[in-house]
């Protein structure tokens, strides 16, 4: 029996290529930050996590070309060696105030922030809690630790207060959710989720990938918007979807930062930050800032597309925020359907079992602030052309572009 076995045994993906309807590690040719060329062709991309549409603007193109001829293309090594710059230490404190907490730190990519964070702090004795749709990032996190992971239901407290209530009371714990859920598009519940884990003694750790920048009077998140700051312990934030870089940070008090500093092995034994990333996240910064006006954009981009898919008969489950997962069902009419939105200039991903259930299929699109009007109606009509694949009542609907403004 040879290791490499399962691999000659792994048909699935070029089943799927055979077929047409392989999505995966598609080539980019070019792009704005809301079109990408492929094959040649303009998609409109509405796959990206470009919450605020960022990623091509004028002052954070500057900022990042600036840094990397002041300091070149890499860091050549580790924050706890060679890698840390002063952009670094800017950032920190940048992010520190963003999160109203006394310190952060900065790491290469979010998967890392929640790989080390979790794994560094959950000792031998300690027990971690985890929303059953947590990011993967924190999953493995978990199993990193030498502590004990549990597993409650999505956004169930009734059920998170039983496992808490399980474990011996004088036991270090910590409860993480993501702030909000990056294929089903709910946010959590975090008032009942704090009093729940504060009730139990447990630390909270928030992770805000998907809503920096989306969430909260400064765009600092879920925390921000329920204003719940001072009683969560340590939050969380990739810079690869608003910040329009890469790279992600931890923010929490002086004691734990440092201690993280020093035992996160993530952090530790991986290169930092390149220069021009950095820059890029501290004038992405400015504009989230300066820019308010885009989060406003987003959110009318947002219920454009999220009721234009209601009333063409599609289920968008209970989305409440700039991701809207359209449900189909099985893998292959979700991958079917893929490929038609792509043929048509549409760029969706299809989400299909381990990320959900194998009945649950389903195509997941994203809003950005940049989207146009135009470009908006198009991808309302672009599904209205599959809609009644999914739902033969559709096909008497109107194109929600001609009966929405
Ligand atoms: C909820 C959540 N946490 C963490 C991460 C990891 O972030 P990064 O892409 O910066 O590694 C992601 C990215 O997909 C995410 O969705």
């Amino acid at each position: 029996m040879s290791i490499f076995d399962k691999c000659g045994g792994f048909t699935m993906a070029r089943d799927a290529a055979a077929a047409g309807i392989y999505p995966y590690f598609v080539p980019i040719e070019e792009s704005t930050a809301t079109e990408s060329r492929i094959g040649g062709e303009w998609k409109i991309m509405v796959g990206s996590n470009n919450y605020l549409g960022l990623t091509h603007h004028p002052r954070i193109l500057e900022a990042a070309r600036n840094a990397l001829v002041k300091f070149g293309s890499g860091s050549t090594g580790s924050r706890l060696l060679n890698g840390t710059l002063v952009l670094h230490e800017e950032l920190e404190v940048r992010l520190a105030q963003l999160f109203r907490k006394p310190a952060s730190l900065v790491y290469t990519t979010g998967y890392q922030a929640n790989v080390g964070v979790i794994s560094a702090l959950i000792g031998r004795d300690d027990h971690v809690f985890l929303d059953r749709l947590d990011h993967a990032s924190i999953v493995d996190g978990g199993r990193l630790s030498f502590g004990e992971m549990h597993r409650y239901g999505h956004n169930d407290v009734r059920s998170l207060d039983r496992q808490l209530a399980s474990v011996a009371p004088e036991a270090g714990k910590l409860v993480v959710t993501d702030g909000v859920f990056s294929m089903e598009g709910s946010v959590a519940n975090l008032p009942d989720i704090v009093a729940t884990a504060r009730k139990h003694g447990s630390a909270v750790l928030v992770d805000e990938a998907h809503a920096i920048g989306v969430f909260g009077a400064n765009g600092a998140g879920t925390v921000e918007h329920f204003g719940l700051s001072d009683q969560v312990d340590l939050l969380m934030g990739t810079f690869s979807k608003s910040l329009a870089s890469v790279g992600g940070v931890i923010a929490g008090s002086e004691e734990a930062i440092h201690w993280l500093r020093h035992h996160a092995r993530s952090l530790i034994f991986s290169a930092a930050m390149p220069p021009a990333s950095v820059a890029g996240v501290l004038a992405a910064l400015d504009v989230m800032r300066d820019e308010p006006e885009r989060r406003e954009r987003l959110w009318t981009n947002t219920r454009r597309v999220t009721e234009g898919l209601r009333s063409l008969g599609f289920d968008v489950a209970g989305t409440t925020t700039p991701i809207i997962p359209v449900v189909i069902g099985e893998a292959i009419p979700t991958g079917i359907l893929w490929r038609a939105l792509f043929d048509d200039g549409v760029f969706t991903h299809p989400i299909v079992p381990p990320a959900v259930a194998p009945s649950s299929c389903r195509l997941r699109v994203s809003m950005s602030a940049e989207h146009s009007d135009e470009q908006v109606d198009r991808v309302l009509d672009a599904f209205a052309r599959i809609a009644h694949r999914v739902n033969p009542r559709a096909a008497h609907q109107p194109h929600p572009s001609l009966s929405s403004g």
